[in-house]
């Protein structure tokens, strides 16, 4: 009896339980009416009587022992869940979701990728910009009322410095490092010192797109607007060209795209024409090309210069153009399907 008792109180000593499911097998292996611990008892109660007193104290004492193990162990179960609820560092992490693309950057992408696939490059150039760049090379003479056509933000008080008011800037750069036939387009943040608005912002992107080769005609330019308009809007899509000015081109025109007038929201939209505009576009002035050492005699070329924004007010029905740069998470969001 004396070396039942010594053994199982060395292996009830020693138990380990990694939760309480295992601290509860335990329990009923040690200490149920039909555990070990008591089947010591029941061989306890057939011993003679001198026995009996010699046994009786450490069976009880053991009994005691094992009871308190297993509320230990039944304790440090429960700690580890309560911890574990609190928060176990050393789980894997929670799977949060992925973000969703910018709307600006979806519809931002889906032209580069239009015009990629014939034969355009992509061109990148500053954001703060000479005179130079922005204006003058472009055939934007100084004091000429042109340049108050966009708003322009100084940098420091500095007139020859400023934010770029378009990627036009961009394609000056492409024209004065490389020789014709350029293709390339010119994405970009581009400022204007303008009141904000619903339909406008004083920082927003462009697209601007510029071909330069022997014999570009205005025909050209009609014909790759016209793909990239039925690529991006739809195969059915139609559109029109209005006169326009702009310093650099000769002729000049802004691009519209027939939305229709289904709803009272298409009126709204297209100002009850039906027709929205999308961009500006014109064949290259002579000047501008003699002003960046291309022969005007030998190569021509067209221009065109796409709002993103609008495209994306447009494209997702977003009423407020002010939502696209909040960055509330609500709004973003929803562009995941998007992807
Ligand atoms: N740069 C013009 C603008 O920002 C757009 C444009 C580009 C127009 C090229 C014609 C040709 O408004």
């Amino acid at each position: 009896m004396q070396s039942k008792i010594e053994s199982l109180r060395n292996e009830i000593q020693n138990l380990h339980a990694q939760n309480a499911d295992e601290v509860e097998k335990l329990r009923i292996r040690y200490l149920s009416k039909k555990g070990l611990v008591n089947s010591l008892f029941t061989e306890f109660k057939a011993l003679p009587g001198e026995e009996k007193r010699k046994f009786g104290q450490p069976l009880n004492s053991l009994k005691n022992e094992a009871k308190a193990k297993i509320a230990a162990l039944q304790n440090e179960a429960g700690q580890a869940q309560k911890s574990f609820s609190e928060g176990d560092l050393s789980r894997p992490v929670r799977f949060e979701g992925l973000g969703a693309e910018h709307p600006v950057n979806l519809v931002k992408n889906e032209i580069i990728g239009i015009f990629n696939r014939i034969g355009f490059n992509t061109s990148e150039g500053p954001e703060v910009e000479d005179d130079w760049h922005n204006f003058t090379a472009l055939n934007f003479p100084e004091e000429h009322p042109a340049r108050d056509m966009q708003d322009t933000f100084f940098v420091a008080k500095d007139p020859d410095w400023a934010l770029r008011t378009h990627t036009s800037s961009v394609q000056v750069r492409v024209m004065e490092n490389e020789k014709p036939p350029i293709r390339t387009i010119s994405p970009g943040r581009v400022f204007r010192n303008e009141a904000i608005s619903a339909r406008s912002h004083c920082f927003f992107h462009q697209i601007e797109g510029l071909y330069i080769d022997k014999k570009v005609s205005f025909a050209d330019l009609k014909q790759t607007l016209l793909f990239f308009a039925q690529e991006f809007f739809g195969p059915k899509t139609k559109i029109r060209l209005r006169p326009s000015y702009f310093p650099f081109t000769e002729p000049s025109a802004e691009m519209d795209v027939y939305w229709g007038l289904e709803n009272e929201r298409d009126y709204r939209m297209t100002k009850g024409t039906g027709w929205l505009e999308v961009l500006g576009c014109g064949m290259v002035d002579p000047a501008v090309l003699k002003n960046n050492n291309i022969d005007p005699e030998e190569y021509s070329g067209f221009a065109f210069g796409i709002g993103v924004e609008r495209i994306a007010l447009h494209r997702f029905q977003i009423p407020d153009i002010r939502m696209l740069f909040e960055n509330d998470a609500r709004f973003l969001k929803q562009f995941t399907a998007a992807l």
